[in-house]
């Protein structure tokens, strides 16, 4: 009997030479790839218009994909409806509109959940175990929230369907250093928990400090990848976001 050889692990997800847009012929996403595996925070950077929300949008089914091809755990998803990314185990949490602001942070989160009452109690109530404060506003309607607070929401109700892969455009937009530190520790958390995270963000310096990894995008492309440490000290990508040579982590 000859010894297992050992398999590469197949990564959570896979997006290889991506091209989408908004209409035929205008693509915005133009031969984009990137991968997270199992455990990583992955963070994507990169300019305004860049099309950083575009390649998530892809990824959740919102924007057609017109040719490469997006792997979850292996599988393709290309051309999957939205509706059914949830059972693909991927979430997602939109840049903007990503609560029912009418609705109490409890509704929000049971709309999250699937399978029987009792286990989507039992969800909820790991959801207050990871989130106090929205245990104690849960009858709040989400929209009275702080902005730091319904970003909590958004990602709780995205975790209430257990996926493997959470996807995040944009969590600390708005939001007061301290609130960012807050949320972005909550990731490490919730990754320490086996679900893994891409992370689209402005906030280059502070995504680069949690990321395992990092994609810079410009122009629908890569343009450069690497750890969170060697992209904070590039001279390149400091350029890209300050124009000059300086380094985002000087
Ligand atoms: N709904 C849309 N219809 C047509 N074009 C769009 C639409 N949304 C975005 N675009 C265009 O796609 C390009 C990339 O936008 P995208 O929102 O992906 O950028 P981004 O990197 O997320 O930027 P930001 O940092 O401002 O959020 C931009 O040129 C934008 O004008
Ligand atoms: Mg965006």
């Amino acid at each position: 009997m000859s010894a297992a050889v050992p398999q590469p692990a197949v990564p959570h997800l896979a997006v290889t030479d991506l091209v989408a847009g908004y209409v035929p012929d205008v693509p915005i996403l133009r031969g984009a790839s990137l991968r997270v595996d199992d455990g990583e925070i992955v963070a994507v950077l990169g300019p305004n218009g860049a099309g950083k929300s575009t390649l998530v949008k892809a990824v959740a089914g919102l924007v057609p994909a017109r040719s490469g091809d997006i792997l979850v755990r292996g599988e393709s998803i290309r051309g999957l409806a939205t509706h059914k990314l949830v059972g693909t185990g991927v979430a997602y949490v939109p840049q903007v509109g990503n609560v029912f602001t009418r609705l109490s942070v409890e509704e929000n989160l049971e709309l999250g959940g699937l399978g029987a009452p009792a286990k989507m109690r039992q969800r909820i109530a790991e959801m207050y175990a990871l989130f106090p404060d929205l245990a104690r506003f849960r009858r709040l309607a989400a929209g009275r929230l702080s902005g730091g607070q319904r970003q909590m929401v958004a990602v709780a109700r995205a975790l209430m369907a257990e996926p493997h892969l959470l996807m995040l455009d944009e969590p600390s937009a708005g939001l007061s250093p301290k609130m960012v530190e807050l949320v972005f520790q909550k990731l490490l958390e919730i990754r320490s928990n086996a679900v893994s995270i891409l992370l689209v963000e402005q906030n280059a310096k502070a995504a680069l400090a949690i990321c395992d990894r990092g994609y810079v995008l410009a122009e629908g492309r890569e343009r450069f990848e690497g750890s969170g440490h060697d992209l904070l000290a590039s001279p390149e990508v400091g350029a890209l976001y300050l124009g000059s040579t300086t380094r985002l982590a000087s």
